[in-house]
């Protein structure tokens, strides 16, 4: 791989403009990184539901907006290090994670500037592409199965350590999409072991190697009965976790609400998608999960609408989620990351636009777009 070493004044970006308008290359100063930050040439990066809310609802946008979240690529600059230094960054190292907070490290652009605590290090054997796939979406399930449903992820994991509620039925509803697959996959390793997935039925095998008990096809229409059959009647709440891992407001709230009852926590992706963003029509969204199908929800339901660029509020998820414990699981095989599709493309631009007119189109199953940030 060629790495490019020389750092240049100004840089491209993907820039959205306007809701539903065709995005834009822009050119930004390079920003030398301050204290404990580094400078990042990105090489990878890949595309989530985000960017399309974002691209065609304007979701929580200032226009223009650099778009991005998930990058890697290689150091090409430190900044000065506090002392003692909080990190072992050097120029030359490949790195990938997971950066959102500011303009200057939002990652569809070839150059972003972050701080130590937004980087991990690549481990030996991964690729960039594999390693794109994962830390958004593997951060979003620590974050909503511990901030939303206060579930325990002890870390480290000890040998033969037992967990509260390792036996609850726990829903992951679209496991097959990225967040869910991670759901699973932590689920599985921090000791739940009655984890209930709902996805298309050819992803079922998979989904019971990643710690899936039992799956349920959400195409069937009587998805609901089926699992409400499964977990029987001896406790109440009889599901007492429920992940949404969608968050559409026909296509997965509409069945819970069928499911959740007094005392069960619903963790929900936000933001709910109440009209899903097509060629002919704008996307509608709803923040707020206690104003989505409000008369449909027992009393005592307890919703949570997830919301990820929090996780730092978790002071110790904020320094040790992406420097050390995304990594570990990666190279210790605890954690795979999603499938792959790449998204080709002659220019930065094109590949951007067809990585979002894939979302748009929902032609998304089980696989992450990943795709070239730099050309060479
Ligand atoms: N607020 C946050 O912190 C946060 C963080 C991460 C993601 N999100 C949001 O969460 C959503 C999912 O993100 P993602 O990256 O996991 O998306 P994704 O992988 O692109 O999702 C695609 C998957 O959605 C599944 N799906 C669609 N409709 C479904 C339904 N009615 N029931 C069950 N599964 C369904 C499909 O499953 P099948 O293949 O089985 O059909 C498909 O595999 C997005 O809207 C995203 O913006 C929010």
């Amino acid at each position: 791989m060629l790495i490019n070493l020389a750092i240049p004044q100004a840089h491209d970006a993907v820039v959205t403009v306007a809701p539903r308008a065709p995005l834009e290359i822009h050119s930004y100063p390079t920003v030398p990184p301050k204290q404990d930050q580094v400078l990042i040439h990105v090489l990878y990066t890949s595309s989530s539901p985000l960017e399309l809310h974002q691209a065609d609802g304007g979701l929580l946008v200032d226009h223009p907006y650099r778009m991005g979240s998930s990058y890697a690529g290689v150091v090409v600059q430190v900044g000065p290090p506090s002392s003692p230094s909080p990190h072992s960054l050097s120029v030359g190292d490949k790195v990938f994670g997971f950066a959102f907070r500011t303009p200057e490290e939002k990652c569809h652009q070839t150059y972003i500037t972050t701080d130590w605590y937004c980087v991990s290090k690549l481990p030996e054997g991964m690729k960039m592409e594999e390693a794109v796939s994962v830390s958004c979406n593997l951060i979003t399930a620590f974050h909503a199965l511990t901030a939303d449903l206060k579930l325990d992820l002890p870390w480290p994991v000890k040998e033969g350590q037992e967990v509260r509620d390792g036996d609850a039925p726990i829903l992951v509803w679209g496991a097959g999409g990225s967040v869910g697959n991670y759901a699973l996959q932590v689920l599985k390793h921090w000791g739940y072991r009655n984890v209930v997935a709902v996805a298309k039925a050819k992803h079922h095998d998979f989904l019971k190697e990643l710690g899936a008990k039992v799956c349920f096809d959400y195409s069937q229409s009587d998805v609901v009965e089926k699992i409400l059959e499964y977990v029987g009647t001896g406790k109440t709440p009889r599901i007492p976790y429920i992940l949404d891992c969608i968050g559409s407001q026909e296509g997965t709230l509409r069945p819970i609400t069928k499911i959740a009852e007094r005392g069960t926590k619903v963790a929900i992706m936000l933001p709910v998608i109440v009209t899903h963003a097509s060629q002919e029509v704008a996307p509608t969204y709803e923040m707020d999960v206690s104003k989505v199908l409000p008369e449909e929800w027992k009393e005592g339901v307890e919703l949570k609408g997830t919301r990820t660029h929090f996780y730092m509020d978790n002071e110790f998820f904020k320094y040790h989620l992406q420097p050390e414990i995304v990594p570990t699981v990666l190279k210790q095989g605890l954690i795979k990351p999603n499938k792959l599709k790449i998204v080709e493309g002659k220019t930065l631009r094109d590949r951007a636009e067809k990585a979002l007119a894939l979302l748009r189109n929902q032609a998304v199953s089980g696989e992450k777009l990943v795709w070239r940030i730099a050309d060479e």
